[in-house]
């Protein structure tokens, strides 16, 4: 089949303004759950999510990250280098966006808002929660730096072990997290005929603001 040729129907719901809550982050919780299925092939990351983030010059890079924790006021968290590319434009400008799809239920959630720092004490204690083999990775790895070899890699996680080894893995400096906090949140379902549900909050003075959008 020709790329061409690739299309599919999406028929499984639909979305209506009276369907969603008032509080897009208590209908952004039911579709995560909904979408978190017990019966999901084990290569399947329902919390993965596209963020994209600008420089300051307006170009736009995204990539795959993984959410990692949704606070009690709905602000989205994911773990990173903090010396990373993505790192250095969410300094440059906060404002990011995130896009997650579901394609066994043929929707779509996309957010806007302004990144920070979490707290260094959520930070490490996230950390400590990760893999000790991550936690290492971590330290070993200066992320989106240029490196000569895979070798550098690989000896430099071997030398973190070794000066680790018998005791905890510190939480790096230039390791933690960010949180997200919404300011306009789409819910996307797939209809027919590419009539697809398009519900949308935006942040009003008052509250929240719910608009449908064409397809
Ligand atoms: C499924 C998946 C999950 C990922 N999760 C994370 C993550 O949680 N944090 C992270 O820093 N990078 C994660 N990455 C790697 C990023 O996509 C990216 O390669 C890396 O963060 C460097 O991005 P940057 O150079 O734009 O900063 C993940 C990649 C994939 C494919």
């Amino acid at each position: 089949m020709t790329i061409q040729h690739m299309r599919k129907t999406y028929t499984m719901g639909g979305l209506s303004e009276q369907d969603v809550d008032s509080d897009p982050m208590v209908q952004f919780q039911t579709w995560f759950h909904e979408a978190n299925q017990p019966d999901l092939p084990d290569w399947f990351e329902v919390n993965a999510m596209t963020l994209s983030t600008t420089d300051a010059a307006g170009r736009v890079s995204s990539r795959v990250v993984l959410l990692k924790g949704l606070d009690v006021s709905g602000k989205l968290m994911f773990f990173t280098n903090y010396q990373s590319d993505k790192a250095k434009q969410i300094e440059a400008n906060p404002h990011v966006s995130l896009c997650f799809f579901w394609p066994h239920l043929e929707r779509q959630v996309r957010l806007n808002g302004q990144a920070k720092k979490t707290s260094r004490q959520q930070s490490q204690e996230y950390f400590h929660n990760r893999p000790r083999e991550s936690q290492i990775g971590a330290h070993a790895s200066g992320q989106s730096a240029v490196i000569a070899s895979r070798e550098i890699l690989d000896n430099g996680f071997h030398e973190i072990e070794s000066q680790f080894a018998g005791t905890d893995v510190a939480c790096p400096e230039h390791w933690g997290g960010y949180e997200i906090e919404p300011e306009r949140i789409e819910f996307w379902q797939g209809r027919t005929g590419r009539l697809h549900d398009r519900i949308c909050y935006r942040q009003i003075a008052e509250g929240w603001e719910i608009v449908r959008l064409a397809p």
